[in-house]
């Protein structure tokens, strides 16, 4: 942002600024569901943001989710919460509930803005790289975001999730955290993930790299589109 500052509240950096004519707060949320919980509430609490957009990656369960796709999450469900037989099977105690939804309209927003930014994909990336990761003709899609403290790095657990959660479409460590505190709040959340692995024995290959190379430049460009939409 050409007039960004920084703000260090509860050990992160918030950088506060103007982009395309919005006043932003950005931060990285930190891996997990605490940290996530954490940035949430610091966002809402100290700097009174009106709502969120998360952007990062996630690792594909449906078939057909593929590298270099992307989700923009429906609903969210934490995969790791187990509190039975007390309360159902990934139930939230003390909300009835296992699902929290995204907002709808700033969701469609997202959606609008992640299919424009597919579109013009191949002249972003450098030909190398779309090889290299396998990348062609990526793919939107919509629907349910499971989050849990692992990341998921095995066939064997990816297919565990797959079994018990079969609407999942994609699993990463933060974006139910995010929509529950969003809700306790009544904030609206939009979350887009770029997928950068199957979930499976191969995950952590070139993840680094991904980052660097493809999803950061997803969620630059999927943002920019969102906030120049009128
Ligand atoms: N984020 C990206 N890939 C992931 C995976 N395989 N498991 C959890 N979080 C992820």
């Amino acid at each position: 942002m050409p007039d960004e500052r920084q703000q260090p509240v509860g050990g992160r950096t918030f950088w506060r600024g103007h982009l395309h004519g919005h006043e932003v707060v950005a931060v990285l949320s930190g891996i997990g569901k605490v940290a996530a919980a954490t940035t949430a509430t610091c966002l809402i609490e100290r700097f009174g943001v009106q709502r969120i957009v998360f952007t990062g990656v996630a690792g594909g369960l449906a078939p057909g989710v593929r590298v270099g796709d992307v989700v923009v999450a429906r609903h969210f469900l934490q995969h790791d919460m187990d509190a039975s037989p007390i309360f159902p099977r990934h139930e939230v105690p003390g909300y009835g509930r296992s699902t929290f939804d995204a907002d709808t309209a700033l969701t469609a927003r997202m959606v609008l803005a992640s299919e424009q930014v597919l579109r013009g994909l191949p002249a972003r990336l450098d030909a190398g790289v779309m090889n290299t990761f396998g990348l062609e003709a990526p793919r939107c899609h919509q629907g349910l975001l499971i989050s849990g403290d692992r990341f998921v790095s095995t066939t064997a657990e990816s297919q565990v999730l797959r079994d018990v959660l079969p609407d999942a479409l994609a699993v990463e460590m933060e974006g139910a955290a995010f929509a529950q505190v969003c809700h306790d709040y009544g904030v609206p959340l939009a979350v887009v993930r770029t997928i950068s692995d199957r979930a499976d024995d191969d995950a952590h290959v070139d993840f680094p790299r991904f980052l660097r190379e493809v999803a950061s430049r997803y969620s630059a460009a999927i943002v920019e589109a969102l906030l120049v939409q009128r």
